[in-house]
């Protein structure tokens, strides 16, 4: 499946908790401040203006799958940064990179084996892969709601996720070539603001695009009821270090 689009403006509203994971994840990645850097998912660019900041010699590479993602990156980091709308397993890149940094994304990418592939492709020799996505475990009580609710249009679909393991993830980076690979799990409790907005646009994009427009309302509002009065999304983050 090639990536879908994404609401940016919306997701410029409530991805705040998404940053905040997003600079963490940031925070790994030791920079001397000339190095290129890929934003692997930059989306809205809110943690590719982090990482601009710590490149005030360096350049910086954003991409995405979504154009309106892409657009949205643009207009807040202008010239700063070379963005483009891309399919990250099919990545290719004029020049590699010493470093990519990538949050939030890879749980969105089915084919994790080509996705690693195109990646180490990307870097540099001894160039550096600092991530995290969903893992194993990840947002269990959505997983629950969605089912709870059900629809006949989901019927035999797996769902958009690819919630990998710790063990599995650390396979196929160093099938795909990476090494000195770590990967660990993090929990990270998230009650958004707008729990309505949040779970339209950040969990259930996928699942609204498969709907008739006029069911799609009623859809959310199923889920955010099975889910309860305000909810928390447990998040289950795998973390991912390796040098290629
Ligand atoms: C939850 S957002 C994360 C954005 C940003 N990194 C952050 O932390 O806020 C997930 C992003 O992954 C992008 N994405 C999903 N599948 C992709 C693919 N196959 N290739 C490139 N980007 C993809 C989406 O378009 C979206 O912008």
């Amino acid at each position: 499946m090639p990536p879908r689009e994404w609401n940016a403006p919306s997701y410029e509203r409530v991805s705040a908790p998404l940053e905040a994971m997003g600079r963490d994840v940031l925070d790994r990645l030791d920079l001397t401040g000339d190095e290129r850097v890929l934003d692997a998912g930059c989306g809205t660019g809110r943690v590719t203006a982090a990482l601009v900041e710590r490149l005030p010699r360096g350049e910086v590479v954003a991409v995405d799958g979504s154009q309106a993602m892409v657009d949205e990156t643009k207009a807040r980091l202008g010239d700063g940064v070379e963005a483009f709308a891309a399919d990250l397993v099919e990545l290719e890149l004029e020049r590699p990179v010493d470093a990519i940094l990538s949050t939030a994304t890879f749980h969105w990418i089915g084919d994790h084996e080509r996705l690693f592939a195109r990646l180490h492709a990307a870097l540099k020799p001894g160039g550096r892969l600092v991530a995290q996505c969903g893992g194993a475990g990840n947002v269990a009580t959505l997983l629950e709601a969605i089912a709870a609710v059900g629809h006949p249009a989901f019927a035999g679909w797996d769902g958009p996720w690819n919630f990998a393991t710790t063990r599995e993830t650390k396979a196929r980076l160093e099938a795909a070539g990476f090494r000195d690979v770590w990967t660990w799990p993090q929990h990270v409790p998230v009650a958004p603001e707008d729990p309505r907005e949040y779970l339209t646009t950040v969990m259930l994009g996928s699942h609204l695009e498969r709907l008739p427009e006029h069911e799609r309302d009623d859809y959310a509002d199923a889920v955010l009821a099975a889910l309860g009065p305000r909810p928390t999304f447990e998040y289950v983050r795998l973390n991912m270090l390796a040098r290629s």
